[in-house]
């Protein structure tokens, strides 16, 4: 079976789109305990804070928001029987193979990253001067996340398909230019996305907090606020809950939500509201919601209530992770003719 390696951003805090997007779905691919599989660290999830500095960052937020969401992970379901979690700046192989291979990646091929050039150039020409180094190395970095680990699938959301090309190209050429080294990966997709829109702007995702409090839930809200957000999401004039992302995308968006966390169909969630108010409708997603974040919403309490337990799980994790990603850093190196230090 194939390894799989996603990471994941420390970056404000964790909402339903994360969670139904991305979290949910590395627990799933997680193989059982006492397999082959999991001896063989099949699933490894990273929690990528060197990526959050790239753009401007405060210090103790960014403690803070890694330790918060390795523990959300943990909470959600990722098992260290199963899987291996760790934070990248941990393992230092990382930043030393993102030189490595920024010398092999070319400034053409960084400067077409869209997601450098939607991010860079939000705030004009200006934000490009003052674009960080970091941002623009950005995908580097990813390479190195997943050529690190020999990983071969990278589940990963649409807007990172391009980095995880780019990783392809990067291997190939590396393997082309030094002998066979790295595994050439493949990113792979939800076979049925959950694609969880913003509850006041249903034509754009659901993205951070802070850019849209009221549209965006997050895990650890308290449930009457889950239930205000819900109750206050925006619908169209109509009255029929009908699935219909261009004509009625707020009422879609509530029905795909209400489907992902029920595990009903959308067809089968149009029959069970159909005749009903909207209002009717709301409440019962908000309740759906609200019940369905329940256990992961305790969970996080009793670990956060035990800081020591989620750092045991992250020195282990580090400790596994680097020890599969040195002889990966040694391989490329020798292969790149660094001279091997004495011993
Ligand atoms: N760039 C990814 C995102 O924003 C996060 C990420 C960093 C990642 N390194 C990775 C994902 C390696 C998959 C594999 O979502």
């Amino acid at each position: 079976m194939a390894r799989v390696f996603s990471g994941i951003k420390p970056t404000g805090e964790m909402h339903l789109g994360n969670y139904l997007g991305a979290v949910r779905r590395w627990v799933d691919t997680q193989p059982p305990a006492g397999s082959a599989e999991a001896r063989d660290h099949h699933a490894i999830f990273c929690v990528v804070d060197l990526h959050a500095m790239t753009l401007p960052w405060d210090p103790a937020e960014l403690t803070q928001s890694t330790r918060q969401l390795a523990t959300m992970l943990v909470a959600a379901g990722l098992d260290e029987a199963r899987s291996l979690l760790f934070v990248q700046s941990h393992v230092r192989a990382h930043a030393e193979l993102t030189w490595v291979l920024n010398c092999v990646a070319s400034f053409g091929e960084l400067r077409r990253m869209t997601q450098f050039k939607d991010k860079s150039a939000k705030h004009g020409e200006a934000g490009l001067e003052s674009a960080s180094v970091g941002l623009f190395d950005y995908p580097v970095l990813m390479v190195s996340d997943i050529l690190l680990y020999d990983a071969a699938e990278v589940p990963v959301g649409d807007d990172q398909r391009q980095h995880v090309e780019l990783a392809r190209d990067i291997a190939i050429r590396f393997n082309g230019r030094f002998g066979d080294t790295f595994v050439v990966p493949k990113a792979t997709f939800p076979a049925v996305g959950a694609r969880v829109m913003d509850l006041q702007h249903p034509d754009r995702k659901m993205s951070k907090s802070d850019e849209s409090p009221q549209g965006t839930i997050l895990v650890l809200d308290p449930p009457k606020t889950i239930d205000k957000k819900i109750k206050s999401a925006v619908t169209d004039s109509g009255s029929e809950v009908r699935h219909d992302r261009d004509a009625k995308p707020g009422v879609s968006n509530l029905i795909e939500i209400y489907g992902a966390v029920t595990g009903l169909s959308i067809a089968e969630v149009e029959r069970e509201f159909d005749g009903k108010q909207y209002g009717l409708f709301k409440a019962a997603v908000a309740e759906a919601v609200v019940e369905f974040l329940r256990p992961v919403n305790t969970r996080f309490h009793e670990l956060a209530a035990n800081p020591d337990e989620i750092d045991r799980r992250l020195a282990v994790g580090a400790d596994a992770a680097e020890a599969l990603a040195e002889p990966v850093l040694a391989r490329a190196s020798l292969a790149a003719g660094l001279l091997p230090r004495p011993r």
